[in-house]
């Protein structure tokens, strides 16, 4: 646990002016593909998530896509199911879908409306960096609108300057590392 910020800022590689000229982006492929650094981070989310979560989580909510992969690692620590929130498109109708803003543009998050219940589950949200924070907001509105009780949300790494966690500001909000 101490040193969990260490081994993911020694395993991020920072490309600078990627996708685009002016942004910065942290590339965690190193720490997921190493063993130690995987099981690092899914159990300190796990860990994060139980504490915000009030020691009670019955649902992890992972963002499409790197969301997916912590996500579901942290689902089988903590012994939940796992529902994957995907982006625009991905799912068949019917859908509850909430949009957010990008630089350039607009997306959305969806997830199915029917075959699941979500209504009254406490649902920890995963995902792998906060940025601007309109990924993190969608897909907690979205969980909300669905009537879930979003309990905790929890991150690899947060940019700081991004003021991301502004967005999320009534959710107990874990970064392993901030930069
Ligand atoms: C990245 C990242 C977060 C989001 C953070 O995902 O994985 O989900 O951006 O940005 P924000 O806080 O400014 O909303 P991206 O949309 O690039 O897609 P991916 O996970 O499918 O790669
Ligand atoms: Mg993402």
């Amino acid at each position: 646990p101490l040193d969990i910020a260490a081994t993911v800022e020694a395993l991020t590689r920072t490309v600078h002016d990627f996708p685009r000229r002016g942004v910065t982006f942290a590339d965690l492929s190193p720490l997921f593909t190493d063993a130690h650094g995987l099981r690092l981070t899914v159990e300190a989310l796990a860990r994060a998530g139980m504490r915000d979560g009030l020691r009670d989580v019955d649902l992890v909510a992972g963002i499409d896509s790197r969301g997916f992969l912590l996500g579901a690692g942290v689902a089988m620590h903590l012994n939940t199911g796992m529902l994957p929130v995907r982006k625009a498109g991905k799912l068949p109708p019917p859908v509850l879908s909430r949009s957010y803003s990008l630089e350039y543009g607009e997306a959305a998050l969806e997830i199915p409306a029917s075959g699941l219940s979500v209504a009254g589950r406490r649902v920890l949200v995963i995902d792998d960096v906060l940025a601007t924070g309109g990924t993190l907001e969608a897909a907690i509105g979205l969980l909300s609108a669905a009537g879930a009780s979003v309990v905790a949300a929890a991150v690899v790494l947060e940019i700081a300057d991004l003021g991301g966690r502004t967005k999320v500001k009534d959710i107990p909000l874990t970064a392993l590392t901030v930069r």
